[in-house]
């Protein structure tokens, strides 16, 4: 029985996956590297550092610098990053996003946030949507990122549910791998085929209804017992 949902930030409830990428594409090219379009992709969900990674390998720069220049090249695009955030409001949040919380919490569904970004509790706070969310991962407390479940397992936990219960919310394919690993349901939000490994799938938040997100979830379980 569904008792809880699991939100991935960045895609998920607001359009800040944009700012990211815009501000890892400023850093990238201030060090030489052009990203190929396909690199947004590979980008979503990964923490700052390994995002950084995901860019050196595409410039083959991986063990060119030391680890402070990484630290700072890190910390440059996360203050261009900070500045795109500040602006943000209510208005913001993504189609859809605010009926489906609303209605999952007249339903007394259990809710929390699995975000790699440690500046989620910002961006929940520009969003007006604190009191929706009263359990948030601290990524300081992961021993990895995603694709690792471990993220989808500690929000879990904090829910006090089983991985049968809840359903989380991704836009990433690194995410989607992380929530399946951790035996929840999947839900996809973006392209198909970049996120074919989900439950289900929508190409927006516009197209999220929890009860036809019930009554896919109903079906998975129903059809394993
Ligand atoms: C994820 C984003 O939610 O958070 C990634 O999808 C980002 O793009 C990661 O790199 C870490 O975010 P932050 O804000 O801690 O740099
Ligand atoms: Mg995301």
């Amino acid at each position: 029985m569904l008792k809880g949902l699991i939100f991935d930030l960045d895609g998920v409830i607001t359009d800040s996956a944009v700012y990211h990428l815009r501000a890892w594409n400023q850093l990238a090219s201030e060090i030489g590297i052009k990203l190929p379009p396909e690199a947004s992709d590979d980008l979503r969900g990964r923490s700052r550092m390994d995002s950084l990674q995901v860019i050196l390998r595409y410039g083959n720069q991986v063990g060119k610098y030391s680890d402070d220049e990484l630290a700072e090249f890190a910390e440059r695009k996360n203050t261009a990053y900070r500045q795109s955030i500040k602006a943000m409001t209510r208005d913001d949040v993504l189609p859809g996003m605010l009926q489906l919380l609303q209605q999952a919490r007249q339903q007394g569904l259990e809710m929390a946030i699995a975000s790699a970004s440690k500046n989620a509790p910002t961006i929940l706070h520009n969003l007006q949507l604190e009191s929706f969310f009263p359990e948030i991962v601290d990524p300081d407390s992961l021993q990895h990122g995603k694709p690792d479940p471990e993220i989808y397992i500690a929000a879990q936990h904090l829910l006090k549910l089983n991985a049968d219960e809840v359903i989380s919310f991704e836009d990433a394919a690194a995410g989607v791998t992380a929530i399946k690993a951790a035996h929840q349901f999947a839900v996809g939000i973006g392209d198909a085929q970049v996120l074919r490994h989900a439950d289900y799938i929508v190409p927006t938040t516009a197209q999220l209804h929890l009860d036809q997100l019930e009554a896919a979830f109903d079906h998975q379980f129903q059809g394993l017992s």
